[in-house]
């Protein structure tokens, strides 16, 4: 387990303002990747939970065979899960996508299917397209969710390319 997601996710699981009561302060800024001039930085912007996400290889020229390593405690149940990204540089939108990532008779990942409760840790490829990202600063909100739109983890972040 890659150190910086596994103590990540240590500190998910014990940190006492997890539990979300009167949480007013945004969670702290985390480093998914730094290299191959590629900076992301993520925050979660689910009130009531942080997660642990890095991303291997960092690179402008993002393989299609991109791997990354993911840990999160389940809020709520995956059956089927979607997920929504939204692209934004220099204040205005770029792009809006919607991905399933679970499906009841499509499930792609190990994880699809888990309980509320339960702990995930992913580590292995996302399948993508393989884009250059061009030169620029870069904002994107990105949200799971479940078959009843409940948000199973929710983060914006910040790409730098260089
Ligand atoms: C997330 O959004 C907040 C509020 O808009 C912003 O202050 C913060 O810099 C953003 N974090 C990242 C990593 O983009
Ligand atoms: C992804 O593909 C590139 C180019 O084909 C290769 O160099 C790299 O080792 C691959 N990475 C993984 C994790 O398979
Ligand atoms: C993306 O969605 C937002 C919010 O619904 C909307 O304001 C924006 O115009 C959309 N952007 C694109 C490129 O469709």
């Amino acid at each position: 387990m890659n150190s910086v997601a596994a103590a990540l996710l240590v500190w998910t699981l014990t940190s006492p303002s997890s539990s979300g009561h009167g949480r007013e302060e945004a969670w702290p800024t985390h480093m998914a990747c730094s290299g191959g001039g590629l900076e992301v930085f993520y925050q979660s912007c689910d009130p009531l939970q942080d997660f642990g996400l890095s991303i291997d290889q960092c690179s402008k020229q993002i393989q299609p065979n991109l791997s990354i390593r993911f840990g999160i405690i389940l809020r709520e149940d995956i059956r089927k899960l979607f997920l929504d990204i939204a692209l934004v540089s220099r204040g205005s939108s770029i792009l809006n996508y919607s991905y399933p990532i679970c499906e009841e008779d499509l499930p792609k990942f190990s994880f699809c299917g888990r309980r509320k409760g339960e702990q995930i840790y992913y580590a292995g490829p996302i399948n993508n397209l393989g884009i250059d990202v061009p030169q620029g600063e870069y904002q994107i909100l990105l949200e799971l969710y479940n078959e009843n739109r409940a948000t199973v983890a929710c983060a914006n972040a910040t790409v730098i390319s260089s």
